[in-house]
């Protein structure tokens, strides 16, 4: 087998053209029955179930078993998975496996939310580890080593520390020296390296987390590969970590009908960036760089560059110059038919696609669009960011404690009932358990003010939200 196979995409492929009678789920027939809506049938072809010869995701001893290799050789981990949904369940899984009741975990802050849901389930203690602030993106970025080895000054018990990298704009960071670190003091390091699948494409991506020694991995390979929306991977690359742990709770959490399309968009993904060539980089940073360079021709936006270490070139952050918030730009572009991956209050992000030599992409389209765009100077705005300053804090204990409605204005000093997460990113800004400051308030009301989105806080929009009745010990 060699990184050019497919073993589960073609065993699927070769099962539907065997022409099968199907009198087992799933209800569609092999697309038989959806024969009004044809766009939607062609996938229906490979939305297999567990045949004979198409193997089992919770006990693989055939095609995906060799998918699973294959994936693993590719990344050179010791052993990796095909996740049905997402990077969530692969956090999740990642921390059940790893932490016990009580435990003491570092976690970066700006997180995302199937990290503290992973601390739910886990009952695992948090210290949370505050990011720097990146100032001309006006964006969370790195924790850094000194705020770890602060960190582990105060709770040298650590058990693991949960770091996202690279966040969600591309940025990366030493990652290699807190591993060094981590490890020198028996620290697992987990690693959610949501948008980074494509890292291990060449000399001119940032290293990825595996190659770098962290413990365990998870990335969304439907977010940078050409894989299937909820299509991720998870890799173990640490003796220190129980792969029985790993698979246990992947077959508790995922479904016991995982979705052979996603798998199978998961094996083609892997062959894509397993034989991602030299030649394919090269065309596709030539591709990009120029991509970009137009971009920055045109006066009313402005092209961030990444602050320190190498950034991912497959992310592109753009802000505006008129005095426009990242939403109104977004706003603009979608007036165009060119929709962003996410906007926050100042920027907007682009993925762009991962070429591969002689792939085209309708970046020239884009330019001319963005060209008929005529936005007006608008009175600029007060130079307003929301940013928690704390480098390290610990969340209250909550349980069972009555809950309360108070006005955002008034719930300064209360302890946070609800987690409030702007969506995208997914990052939040209050933890339930959290003390509420000034600061949060005022970056609250600065990113409703913005048109932000939020999952969680339902009351906002009435300028409310759900606090404990009375203070709780710290729990420090
Ligand atoms: C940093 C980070 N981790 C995890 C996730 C969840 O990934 P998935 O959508 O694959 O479940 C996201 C999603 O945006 C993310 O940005």
């Amino acid at each position: 087998m060699n990184q050019h196979d497919t073993p589960l995409y073609s065993a699927l492929e070769m099962f539907y053209r065997s022409k099968p009678l199907s009198l087992h789920v799933p209800g569609h027939k092999n697309g038989l029955l959806m024969k009004n809506h044809n766009f939607f049938r062609e996938i229906l072809h490979i939305d297999a179930t567990e045949l004979t010869g198409l193997d089992d995701l919770h006990a693989p001893e055939g095609v995906i078993k060799d998918a699973e290799w294959l994936l693993a050789d590719a990344y050179q981990a010791i052993k990796s998975f095909f996740l049905v949904n997402g990077t969530t369940v692969g956090n999740l899984a990642m921390m059940l496996a790893t932490l016990e009741e009580g435990e003491t975990v570092f976690i970066q802050r700006n997180c995302h939310k199937s990290i503290l849901n992973g601390l739910e389930l886990t009952k695992a203690k948090p210290v949370l580890l505050g990011p720097e602030y990146e100032k001309e993106w006006k964006v969370a970025g790195a924790v850094t080593l000194e705020t770890i080895e602060e960190a582990y000054e105060r709770y040298p018990e650590c058990r693991a520390i949960i770091l996202t990298y690279p966040n969600y704009y591309g940025m990366t960071y030493d990652l290699k020296a807190i591993i060094e670190f981590a490890h020198r003091h028996d620290i697992l390091v987990l690693v959610d390296e949501a948008h980074g699948a494509h890292f291990i494409g060449g000399e001119g991506f940032p290293p990825s987390a595996v190659e770098l020694g962290a413990d365990v991995v998870v990335q969304s390979a439907h977010k940078t590969l050409p894989a299937m929306t909820m299509g991720s991977f998870l890799h173990i690359n640490s003796h220190d970590v129980s792969i029985k742990k790993v698979v246990h709770y992947l077959g508790m959490l995922q479904s016991s009908s995982p979705s052979y399309p996603i798998m199978a968009s998961l094996d083609l993904a892997r062959k894509y960036i397993g034989t991602y060539t030299n030649e394919d980089e090269i065309y596709f940073k030539k591709a990009v760089e120029h991509f970009k360079k137009e971009v920055e021709t045109l006066e009313f936006l402005k092209v961030l560059d990444y602050p320190n270490q190498e950034g991912d070139p497959l992310k592109l952050t753009i802000q505006s110059r008129c005095g426009y918030t990242g939403y109104e730009l977004q706003q603009f572009f979608e007036e165009k038919g060119i929709y962003s991956e996410m906007a926050d209050p100042n920027n907007v992000l682009f993925v762009l696609p991962l070429l591969k030599k002689g792939d085209k992409f309708p970046f020239e389209d884009i330019i001319a669009k963005l060209k008929e765009l005529t936005i007006r100077k608008k009175e600029s705005r007060a130079d307003a960011h929301y940013f928690k300053k704390e480098r390290i804090s610990t969340l209250y204990r909550v349980q069972s404690q009555k809950e309360e409605l108070v006005s955002i204005q008034d719930s300064v000093g209360f302890i946070c009932a609800e987690t409030i997460i702007p969506y995208p990113p997914g990052i939040p800004l209050l933890l339930r358990g959290e003390k509420i400051t000034k600061q949060d308030v005022d970056g609250l009301l600065y990113l409703l003010e913005s048109g932000a989105r939020f999952q969680g806080g339902e009351t906002l929009t009435e300028e409310t939200m759900k606090v404990f009745h009375k203070l709780e010990d710290n729990d420090d």
